[in-house]
């Protein structure tokens, strides 16, 4: 596996992989790479021939006082991660490679509608911040297709718009959350937590199963679900940030004839933000 940093080396490797008749899938990522990360790898060698990965740590997706310094940098453990994952050319470049003329003018991408609420209200900025970043990597790497988390299940709404309403020619796979075995979502962000709250942490994915659970065998007082979660999840030291059940197509709130419906969390367990969510469709079989 190669590592390149800029822009024309990472097109002249790509150009190679295609002249050889080789399709491309792209895995976008911020590094302090985990097992999630390298099952997106893994879906998108069993899809494409030639598989690229970038790690950039974007500023435009950060607010002020969020943890963009603190952001952990692992490029060497990530490169061993992506290797064994069946990567074979990593894209990292550096800030200015990304945003050469600063980031106060580039020119942004904003996505209406799904990127306000949930998350985009917590952090003004943020999804602006990822369909930029986005559609230049895409712009740069060309990929056939791109392989995202569902675990960040706004940002993959955000994407899939992104790539229908600017026409990319680029196929967005959704990869299911990978968990550990009690439950909690991996994340970077769960190396923040001490032990204590690691212990605790498990409890944000047992409130949306009980959610699930109880829509499952009828109940559709939303209200009264979120409220009673909500109350759990501070009892057992959450500072909630939403809790909200929503329509998993539209991510407009959920109502009580619809069957798509998706269950998504963000809370506070002491500075560290944890997201999580549950994808649950009452027609399918599954
Ligand atoms: O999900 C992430 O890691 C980032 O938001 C992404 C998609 C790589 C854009 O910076």
């Amino acid at each position: 596996m190669n590592t390149v940093k800029t822009v024309r080396e990472l097109r002249a490797a790509v150009a190679r992989a295609r002249s050889e008749g080789k399709r491309i899938g792209f895995v976008p990522t911020m590094g302090n790479l985990h097992r999630g990360h390298a099952a997106l790898v893994t879906k998108a060698a069993q899809r494409a021939d030639f598989v690229v990965a970038s790690i950039f740590v974007n500023p435009l997706q950060f607010g002020p006082s969020e943890d963009l310094d603190k952001y952990p940098r692992t490029l060497a453990a990530d490169q061993e991660t992506l290797l064994q994952a069946g990567c074979h050319l990593l894209f990292a470049p550096t800030v200015d490679e990304m945003y050469p003329d600063g980031m106060g003018v580039q020119t942004r991408v904003s996505v209406p509608h799904l990127s306000e609420g949930l998350c985009g209200a917590s952090r003004p900025g943020h999804f602006e911040g990822v369909a930029t970043v986005v559609s230049k990597l895409f712009n740069m790497v060309q990929p056939d297709l791109a392989v995202f988390g569902q675990k960040d299940f706004q940002q993959l709404a955000v994407i899939r718009a992104l790539v229908r309403d600017l026409n990319l020619p680029v196929q967005i796979i959704g990869e299911p959350t990978v968990r550990a075995a009690d439950g909690l979502a991996l994340s970077s962000r769960n190396g923040y937590l001490n032990e204590e709250q690691r212990a605790i942490a498990p409890a944000l994915y047992r409130s949306l199963s009980a959610i699930a659970e109880a829509i499952v065998s009828g109940n559709r007082d939303f209200s009264a679900l979120i409220a009673n979660a909500n109350q759990q999840l501070s009892t057992v030291g959450f500072r909630p940030d939403y809790l909200e059940i929503r329509n998993a197509l539209t991510l407009r709130p959920a109502t009580v004839d619809d069957r798509d419906l998706v269950i998504l969390v963000a809370a506070y367990l002491g500075a560290t933000r944890l997201i999580d969510n549950l994808h649950l469709n009452l027609d399918s079989k599954a």
